[in-house]
């Protein structure tokens, strides 16, 4: 696994990629959070998804990698800590692990399932959407293409994310001891509020962190114009290619 480090700006966030949390509400629907239920928020980014499952009545505890995000969901006032998903430090304490849009940055899959499975009650579910297998590919390809020919770094941007097939990800859940309720791939072009230099920006950061400082700009613009016949329409709209995986999961 590659080491993690926090690329995230909670300002940048609110500009380039608040619709992410707004898409939240499907997943949520699947929760369904009843009031007085103790529930982690994995990944809980700035809390603006967290704060409608404390409006719901449940206990929720949040938690991210980014200290930055973290202190936007503090300001909220959610209860939320600092923590790696890959090391989740709950002991059988949650009626309900949900998560969306986070999944897809722990490259450890194994090490974030027995995490959650730590972290719940018995019989507790684990509800989520994340991106799966094909998530964001011509953008992938895009990055991949510009960056071997700026660098000569090949198959960026790599393992940075993880985007499984529905049997891939239940075969994980189900090894861990859980049982999987329901599954479901959702294909999801997505508008995008800004262009794709800022989704580049914000969303892809780790990607562009790793080239050198002095191309960075060049790769983000390159990839863009090279996206632009794919993923920009005529009046200038762009839509990200998403495919996302949605599942509910019940411990035992
Ligand atoms: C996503 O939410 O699908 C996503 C976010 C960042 C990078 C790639 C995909």
């Amino acid at each position: 696994m590659p080491e993690r480090t926090d690329h995230w700006s909670a300002d940048r966030y609110e500009a380039n990629a608040r619709f992410v949390s707004d898409l939240g509400a499907g997943v949520l629907e699947w929760l369904a959070p009843q009031a007085g239920e103790h529930i982690l928020d994995l990944g809980c980014g700035d809390g603006a998804l967290t704060e409608r499952l404390v409006a719901a009545g449940a206990e929720v505890v949040g938690s991210d990698f980014s200290a930055d995000m973290v202190a936007g969901a503090v300001a909220r006032g959610i209860d939320a800590r600092v923590m790696d998903g890959h090391a989740l430090d709950f002991d059988q304490q949650f009626d309900a692990v949900f998560s969306n849009a986070a999944l897809h940055w722990m490259t450890d899959p194994d090490a974030v399932i027995a995490g959650v499975a730590r972290s719940l009650r018995p019989n507790g579910r684990f509800v989520a959407e994340f991106g799966g297998h094909g998530n964001v590919a011509a953008i992938r390809v895009a990055l991949s293409s510009v960056i071997e020919r700026l660098t000569g770094q090949v198959n960026a941007p790599g393992d940075i994310w993880y985007f499984p097939s529905c049997a891939e990800h239940s075969a994980r859940l189900e090894r861990a001891g859980f049982t999987v309720d329901r599954i479901a791939p959702i294909p999801r072009p997505t508008p995008i509020p800004s262009d794709m230099a800022g989704w580049l920006e914000t969303l892809a950061a780790p990607v562009l962190a790793s080239v050198p400082e002095a191309l960075r700009a060049q790769v983000r613009d390159e990839a863009a114009a090279l996206l632009h016949p794919a993923l920009c329409d005529s009046d200038g709209n762009w839509t990200a290619d998403y495919m996302r995986i949605r599942f509910e999961a019940r411990l035992g």
